[in-house]
């Protein structure tokens, strides 16, 4: 039997989801912990396939990880590591790209698998290295790996041409050992880059401004092991919110960060999902048919472009027509022909996309093609006739640690097969 996920129109949905800890911010936590020595603990810590991943490739260079208890990760950096990322495992994940800064600042080398291409289209890493360069970091790359060697870090101003989340960190991770100061201007202002430096920050690193473009780092001598609770997942509780919008309802997303999620919750006013601020998190409310709007997507605090494909579920049965622009990844349309198999109305042209939204879509066999796609396709078949079979759903494992369990708990009707 092929594993899938099926889902029958649902709604209104009722109750509560928790949110967990989010995936863009542990990945880089994990791999900060190769920059010394020590035990880290780190709480909130989502159980999906992406941390097994990191997992490996942590205990590939050498460190320890285990789970004491659920949500709970501890990591023994024995020191005197490997800093060898091999093709087996970037290639799975290309976040792992980011041990690149930490391993540099902890042994002045780092050999990293080139991560290959993927469904969002070319997803190039010529910022890290620009970035990295400045510092004083030297680039081989041969035989699909890139050597780095910098055995004296210096600090620098690293201006980025785009404020790239995986430059501003693997920058800020390598800039926390450099001798003096490094300014990193047009960086991303994510709150997980946010999170990551209070990581550091805690480890006795010198950073600030994180959170805004400009991040000032001071470089430290030594640093120390830490315990840390990871921030909210911001992407997997716009899911929970397009999934109100598509199916009606009322939820509380305990543990949210509605400071992190501004713009969305206009965009989901706009499209009559009802938004506020609740003692546990987020409450969220939606009562009728959903109303078209324009989106564009934008490095944080716009509309983020993760968000994307559960905002097209949405505006496909909206009431209007909407044109979504995509302004991160060119390749990052691909699930929208398998909202087309659903009945969805959709026309893209480069990164845009004009949706006129029908009353309701119509159940069909569909295929996950990334994680952020597959949860979206979860989010249509709510509002679709009949039965959706989700195909691939390993996609969605990979930062969902309990999709269907919570949409099912709060009325939804969905079930995992295999
Ligand atoms: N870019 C370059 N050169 C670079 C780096 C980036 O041209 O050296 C371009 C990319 O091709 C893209 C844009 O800059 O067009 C933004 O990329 P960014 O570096 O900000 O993204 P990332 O660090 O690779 C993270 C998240 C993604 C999320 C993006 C944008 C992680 C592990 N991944 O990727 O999340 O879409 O930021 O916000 O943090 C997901 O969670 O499913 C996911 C894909």
């Amino acid at each position: 039997m092929v594993d899938r996920i099926i889902v029958r129109r649902s709604g209104p949905l009722e109750g509560s989801v928790t949110i967990n800890g989010a995936k863009n911010s542990v990945l880089k936590l994990m791999a900060a912990s190769t920059l010394t020595a020590g035990t880290y603990v780190l709480h909130n810590v989502p159980a999906i396939t992406d941390v097994s991943i990191m997992s490996e490739l942590l205990e590939a260079m050498g460190l320890k990880v285990t789970s004491p208890a659920p949500n709970d990760l501890q990591i023994v950096n024995p020191g005197d590591l490997t800093p060898v990322a091999p093709y087996e495992l970037v290639e799975q994940m290309r976040a792992s790209i980011v041990v690149l800064g930490p391993l540099l600042a902890a042994y002045g080398e780092a050999r990293v698998a080139l991560p290959g291409g993927d469904d969002f289209g070319p997803r190039p890493i010529d910022m890290h290295l620009r970035g990295l360069e400045l510092l004083g970091v030297t680039f081989d790359t041969a035989h699909g790996y890139i050597h780095a060697s910098a055995p004296n870090l210096q600090g620098a101003r690293v201006m980025l041409e785009f404020p790239s989340v995986g430059a501003t960190e693997n920058v800020m991770m390598a800039a926390v050992r450099a001798k003096g100061q490094t300014v990193i201007e047009n960086a991303a202002r994510e709150p997980e880059i946010a999170d990551l430096a209070a990581f550091l920050n805690r480890m006795g690193a010198e950073i600030l401004g994180a959170g805004t473009s400009t991040i000032t780092i001071d470089g430290v001598d030594a640093l120390h092991s830490v315990e840390h609770t990871v921030v909210p997942d911001r992407i997997e509780a716009a899911t929970y919110l397009a999934a109100v919008g598509v199916a009606g309802g009322e939820l509380t997303l305990v543990g949210a960060r509605p400071d992190h999620m501004d713009m969305l919750c206009q965009k989901m006013g706009e499209m009559g999902v009802r938004t506020s601020t609740d003692p546990e998190g987020l409450w969220a409310m939606s009562q009728k048919r959903l109303r078209a709007t324009d989106i564009a997507t934008l490095p944080y605090p716009g509309v983020a472009t993760d968000y994307k494909p559960f905002l097209v579920a949405m505006l496909s049965v909206a009431d209007g027509v909407s044109i979504v622009t995509e302004n991160l990844f060119s390749g990052r349309f691909r699930y929208v022909d398998e909202l087309i198999r659903m009945g969805a109305d959709i026309r893209t042209e480069g990164h845009h996309a004009v949706i006129r939204g029908f009353e309701s879509l119509s159940g069909a066999p569909v295929k996950c093609h990334d994680i952020r796609a597959g949860a979206a396709l979860v989010v249509a078949a709510l509002g679709a006739e009949g039965e959706t079979e989700i195909y691939d759903p390993w996609h969605v494992d990979r930062g969902y640690a309990n999709l269907v369990e919570q949409l099912k708990a709060v009325g939804a009707n969905i079930e995992r097969v295999s």
